[in-house]
């Protein structure tokens, strides 16, 4: 349903537009990103289009889910080249609000999801999930989509953002949608452009320690042994630091008591100033 791409800047058209869109019974998917778009961006909206009649992508750097000393400031920025993008793949509308549309003067209201915002990634960047959890929220009831479409990359954040959801009785559906990987297995992230040549040829080993490990449990390994050897393996190969390897059940991010089909692996670790989360599903 190509008609063009529409920038709205504020909650107001955004909801006219969409009630347009519905008061001709059109479906609406959303897909929220912080730009600097890439393929892993584009599966999102190409995934939302074959569902939909109208898709929304939203561009817009949240402050709140940035820690001090984290990268808000040089966190990349393209929006002419995003549009043109979006305009190439079909999207119907870019909602690219400025702050202080979406924080308003005193603002004083957040969402958090305690228990799983605050491990793994929420134990190394306190208040991030919070930041995620209230800009999403925003998102939710400002476009009330049918359908709202989130990466496996940041699998912990797609977890917090189905709990969210629910807890909230948003009548959306999050759609998640696989890893998109470099042929070496790295996964894509806007945050990759950080790499210098060598951290770029070093970084899939995460990817393959992570792999590695998920085969040692699908063949019977204790799940902190190999997440163990993972983390050798992974600063063996030239990372400086290991946030955490864990193995998890999918659903609840709670350690694994037993490998039923339903687990994940995730890590992070920091190669030189760039830090790079992973994760895989393990079958069992
Ligand atoms: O995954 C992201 O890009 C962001 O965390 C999101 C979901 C757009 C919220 O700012």
């Amino acid at each position: 349903m190509a008609t063009g791409l529409g920038t709205v800047r504020n909650v107001a058209e955004l909801r006219s537009l969409i009630a347009g869109w519905r008061g001709q019974g059109q479906s609406v998917g959303l897909v929220p990103t912080m730009g600097a778009l890439h393929e892993g961006h584009f599966s999102l909206v190409r995934a939302s289009l074959t569902n939909n009649d109208r898709t929304c992508v939203t561009l817009f750097i949240n402050p709140k889910q940035f820690g001090e000393g984290e990268d808000l400031g040089t966190y990349p920025r393209d929006e002419a080249a995003d549009t043109a993008a979006l305009e190439r793949l079909g999207a119907d509308a870019l909602f690219a609000p400025a702050a202080v549309e979406m924080y308003p003067e005193g603002s004083a209201t957040s969402v958090s999801v305690p228990g799983l915002g605050d491990m793994l990634e929420g134990e190394f960047r306190p208040g991030f999930f919070t930041g995620v959890a209230t800009v999403v929220t925003k998102l939710l009831i400002q476009a009330l989509p049918d359908q709202a479409f989130f990466g496996e990359k940041d699998y912990q954040q797609l977890c917090v953002v189905r709990r969210l959801a629910t807890d909230l009785n948003i009548p959306t559906e999050i759609i998640a949608c696989p890893i998109v990987r470099e042929d070496d297995g790295l996964a894509l992230s806007s945050r990759n452009a950080y790499l210098s040549f060598d951290e770029r040829r070093l970084a899939p080993s995460l990817h393959a320690a992570l792999a590695a490990a998920a085969a040692q449990v699908v063949a019977g390994a204790d799940p902190s042994d190999a997440a163990e050897l993972a983390k050798r393996a992974i600063l063996e190969a030239g990372f400086g630091k290991v946030d955490y390897i864990a193995i998890r059940d999918s659903d609840s991010l709670q350690p694994l008591v037993k490998l039923d089909g339903r687990a994940r692996i995730l890590g992070a670790a920091w190669i030189g100033k760039t830090r790079l989360i992973d994760n895989l599903s393990i079958t069992g």
